[in-house]
C-alpha cells in the first residue's frame, strides 16, 4: 500500500488568528481550515490533522466542529494528555487521536510524549478513547524505552517524532535517519503502526525513504507555506506526488 499522507492544517487558522484573534466573530475571519480541507482533499490527501492546543493559538473548538461535519477525510485530533482535551475528543469523535506533549510556552510540538514516564496517565487516556471507538497514536521520539511503554499503554499506533531528523545538518542526518530505521523496525515487530511526522518537508523528505513499516505522514508547514504561492490543492498534490517514490 502506498504512503498515506495526513495534512495537518493548523496554520491556515494561525493565519486567520493573527488578525481575528479578538473578533472571532467577524464575517471577515478568514481563511478557513474548513475550505483548506476540502483543497486537500481535492489534491489527494489520506486524513486531515488538527491539534487543539490549551492556549488555542491556532484551531478553535469550532473549527475542528466544523472540520468534522464538512469534510468526509478521516480526521486526527491532536491533543494533550488532559482532562479538558479528552472531553473534546469524546464530543468531536474524530477517527484518530494523536497523543501528544504540551508546554504553552513551545513554539510548536517540542520532542515525543514521555510515555515511560506518564505510563499510567497515558494508559487511563488511552483506554477511554479506544472505549469511544477513536484510534490511538502516540507521538514519541524514535527511543526503544517509548516504544516498549507505547506497546504497554495499549496504543494501536506511534507516531515517530521526525524533528531531530528535520533539524540535522551534515552527518547527524545519516545518524537521524539510522535512528527511525531502528525505531520503525521495533515498533512493526509489535504489530504497532508506525506513521511519522515533523518539520518533513520538499526537501528532506526523500531522506526518510531509508525508514521501513511506515504508513503515514503527517504533515502540516510546508505543505501550508507551499499553498501560499500555488494553493493548497496543488501543493498536497505535489507532497503525495512525491512521496510516491517511498520504495516499501
Ligand atoms: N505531527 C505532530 C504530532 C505535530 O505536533 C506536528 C506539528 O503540529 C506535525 C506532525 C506536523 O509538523 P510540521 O508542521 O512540522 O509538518
Amino acid at each position: 500500500m502506498s504512503l498515506l499522507l495526513g495534512v495537518n492544517i493548523d496554520h491556515v487558522a494561525t493565519l486567520r488568528q493573527a488578525r481575528y484573534a479578538l473578533l472571532p466573530d467577524s464575517p471577515n475571519a478568514e481563511p478557513s481550515p474548513l475550505d483548506a480541507a476540502l483543497d486537500a482533499l481535492a489534491g489527494g490527501a489520506d486524513s486531515i490533522t488538527i491539534h487543539v492546543r490549551a492556549d488555542r493559538r491556532h484551531m478553535q473548538d469550532r473549527d475542528a466542529f466544523e472540520v468534522r461535519a464538512g469534510c468526509p477525510l478521516p480526521l486526527n485530533l491532536e491533543m494533550g494528555v488532559t482532562a479538558e482535551m479528552l472531553s473534546l475528543a469524546l464530543s468531536l469523535k474524530p477517527d484518530f487521536a494523536c497523543l501528544v506533549p504540551e508546554t504553552r510556552e513551545e513554539v510548536t510540538t517540542e520532542g515525543g510524549l514521555d510515555v515511560a514516564g506518564r505510563i499510567e496517565e497515558v494508559r487511563r487516556c488511552v483506554g477511554t478513547l479506544r472505549e469511544a471507538g477513536i484510534r490511538v497514536s502516540l507521538f514519541i521520539d524514535p527511543d526503544g524505552h517509548q516504544i516498549e511503554a507505547a506497546g504497554e499503554v495499549g496504543a494501536e499506533m506511534i507516531e515517530l517524532h521526525t524533528g531531530c531528523f528535520a533539524n540535522a545538518e551534515g552527518d547527524e542526518v545519516e545518524a537521524e535517519v539510522n535512528r527511525l530505521i531502528e525505531a520503525s523496525r521495533m515498533a512493526a515487530g509489535m504489530d504497532l503502526q508506525v506513521n511519522a511526522g515533523h518539520g518533513i518537508n520538499y526537501r528532506n523528505l526523500d531522506r526518510l525513504f531509508a525508514v521501513p513499516f511506515l504508513t503515514e505522514w503527517n504533515i502540516g508547514h510546508s505543505i501550508v507555506s507551499r499553498a501560499i504561492r500555488v494553493g493548497m490543492e496543488q501543493a498536497v498534490r505535489e507532497m503525495k506526488a512525491a512521496m510516491a517514490a517511498y520504495p516499501f
